[in-house]
This record gives structure tokens, sequence and C-alpha cells, in this order.
């Protein structure tokens, strides 16, 4: 491997889904119980650079520039095994990664995380993919990142097999000024991970009968989005994220996401719709945040109202983002972090 071409950089944005991966039929290959849909957040994203080292003993792994915790690297870890065995890769990485927003406020950092580090992996190795090849190698990491590495509107298709599950653009960013008006009710750290979730999602009976009904979902979220129909698009993502909490509280173990102050949210963004005529509607993934999708002419009335209701409440907000793009690999930088 030469010196010079062994290192990459490469940003991958975070996502939100509409219609909810939860649950897998193969937990190693992350193969997904049902196919899902999720829009791209152009503000919040992790930028990772990936050195491979042939004189590297072990792989090592920094996160905002501080050594990341066991944990973190034993995943990173297995994910670059899967890209070395896949690839025929025999050395060991020097992974920098760097979000940009927020760590420990319960905002889904795994899908930019493994997006980033799939496609700067590959780069660094000077190898090129497309954005299916990457999707399905970065679904290995984290299954949401699959949809991290397309642009704009994404479906992953749930596929049965490896080379058949991944995610492709649907609708470009541009195509419907949605954003996401993110109200973060709780910064502690989600006491059960999505990997350990996805798991139990079989034990509760109420799953079967959401995965058959993804499909039904999935084609009103996607002709919702492509003919911007926002009061199709609000009810059947709102049933989805219910569902899928209701899978949750009905596994074994159970699991609670939701805390008080997310259910007065959701309640009051269900109000504002109904009452007041605000384009807005909820949805929330594996944590007590609520994402509020909204029309971006309601964005800042969102915003205003968020903040009324309680001090306790911050706010991050993003429009539709970009797919996953390589960047000058330039020395590590520093990441500005996103201003709330
Ligand atoms: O990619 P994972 O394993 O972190 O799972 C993501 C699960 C949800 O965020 C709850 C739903 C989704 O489709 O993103």
């Amino acid at each position: 491997m030469s010196r010079n071409n062994n290192i990459a950089r490469a940003r991958a944005h975070s996502n939100i889904a509409f219609v909810k991966y939860w649950g897998n039929l193969d937990d190693d290959l992350r193969l997904p119980a049902n196919s899902s849909i999720s829009m791209n957040l152009a503000a919040l994203h992790t930028t990772t650079t990936v050195e491979w080292q042939a004189d590297r003993k072990t792989d090592s792994l920094t996160i905002n520039g501080a050594r990341a915790d066991k944990s973190a690297l034993l995943r990173v870890r297995a994910h670059l095994d899967e890209i070395r065995r896949r690839l025929e890769v025999d050395c060991r990485a020097r992974v920098d990664s760097y979000n940009n927003f927020p760590m420990g406020t319960g905002i889904a950092s795994s899908a930019s995380a493994f997006a980033s580090l799939t496609l700067a992996a590959v780069s660094a190795l000077g190898k090129r993919m497309d954005v299916r090849a990457l999707s399905t190698l970065a679904r290995l990491g984290s299954g949401s990142a699959a949809r991290s590495v397309a642009s704009g509107f994404v479906e992953w298709r749930s596929g049965d097999s490896h080379d058949t599950s991944c995610a492709e653009t649907f609708a470009e960013a541009d195509h419907w000024a949605l954003v996401d008006v993110i109200a973060v009710v709780s910064r502690s750290h989600k006491r059960v991970g999505s990997s350990a979730g996805h798991q139990t999602a079989g034990s509760s009976v109420i799953q079967s009968a959401r995965v058959d009904s993804a499909g039904a979902r999935l084609l009103s979220v996607k002709q919702a989005i492509l003919q911007r129909d926002f009061e199709l698009f609000a009810k059947t993502v709102e049933e989805d994220s219910n569902l899928m909490h209701a899978v949750m509280m009905t596994s074994r173990p159970p699991l609670f996401y939701w805390q008080p102050l997310s259910l007065t949210v959701m309640e009051s963004v269900r109000r504002w719709r109904a009452t007041d005529g605000l384009q807005v509607c909820y949805t929330l993934d594996a944590g007590p945040n609520v994402h509020c999708i909204c029309a971006a002419g309601d964005a800042e009335r969102v915003v205003d109202r968020l903040k009324a209701l309680s001090p306790e409440i911050e706010i991050l907000r993003s429009r539709v983002g970009g797919g996953a793009v390589v960047l000058p690999a330039d020395p590590p930088h520093r990441e500005r972090r996103l201003r709330k």
C-alpha cells in the first residue's frame, strides 16, 4: 500500500426515519424486518478521517479529539474487520471522528458515524464504490447508516441478502422544504441502545402486525413526499412512530423511551396542527427527544411554541441534507459545533 493514498476524510449526515427500522431478520448482517424511509439532516453531520497504516499493530479511534471508550472502539473495529475481509486488506487503521452536534443529546450519531467511516475507509484504499455498494457496506456498522450514504429523501429496501439490502435516493434534498425541529428534552444517554433493541423487537406480539403493515405506510409516506401532501405525511409518520414505540413498550423486557415532556410535546404538536393549522408532525427514534417535522414556513413558529412549552427544552434544527461525500484529506481539523 502506498503511503500517499492511504488516507481519506469523508462526511455524512444524520437522518430521521419516517417509516422506522426496528428489528432484524438477520442481526449479524443487519437485514431489517421491514423497509424504511428517511430524510438526511443537513445541519447534523459526522466527519471521519481514516488512515490505513502498514506498520500499525491495532486500530485506534478518537471522537471529537478524545480517545474513544472501549465499546465504541470495539464496534468500529468490528466494522473495519468487515471492510478488511470484504476488500481484502490486512492492515490496521487510525480513525478520527468529529460530530458537529452536541454528543450525549440522545440524537443518534451512529448513522452519520458509520456512513462517513465506511466512505472514508473505502476511499483511503483508493477504491470507488457506487451508492448502493457503499450503502450495503455501511449497513453492517449500523442499519440506519445505510440511509445516510444516499442524499435527500431515502428508501432502504429491506432485501433478503447482504447485496440486496441497501438504500437509495427517491427525491433530492431540494424536492420539499421540510425542517426537523428537534425538541431535546433529555441529554442523558439511552440505557438500551438500538442494536440491543432490535434483538428484542420480535418478543413483542405487536411486532409482526407492525412489520406486516409497514409496506402500506411506506407507500403512503413516499407518495406524500413525492406529492408534498403534508396531511397524509403527518398522519402516517406519527402512526409509524407510535407503532414502533408500542413494540418497544411491549417487548420483553419492555423499553420505555418516552418521558413526560416527550408526551407534552407530542400532544402539543397534534393540537398545533389540528386547531392552529401549523404544518407540523412528530416522530421519535430510540430516545425521548421529539423530532418535529415541519414545513419550512412554519419552523420559526414551531421553535417559538416549543420554547414557550418548557424552559427544559433545547432546540436543534435542520433542513434536508445531501449524501455522504469525500472531503480533502487535510490534517485533523477542528469541527465547528452546531450553534443551538
Ligand atoms: O441504525 P440503528 O441500529 O441505530 O437503528 C435505528 C433505529 C431507529 O432510529 C429507532 C429507527 C430508524 O429507522 O432510524
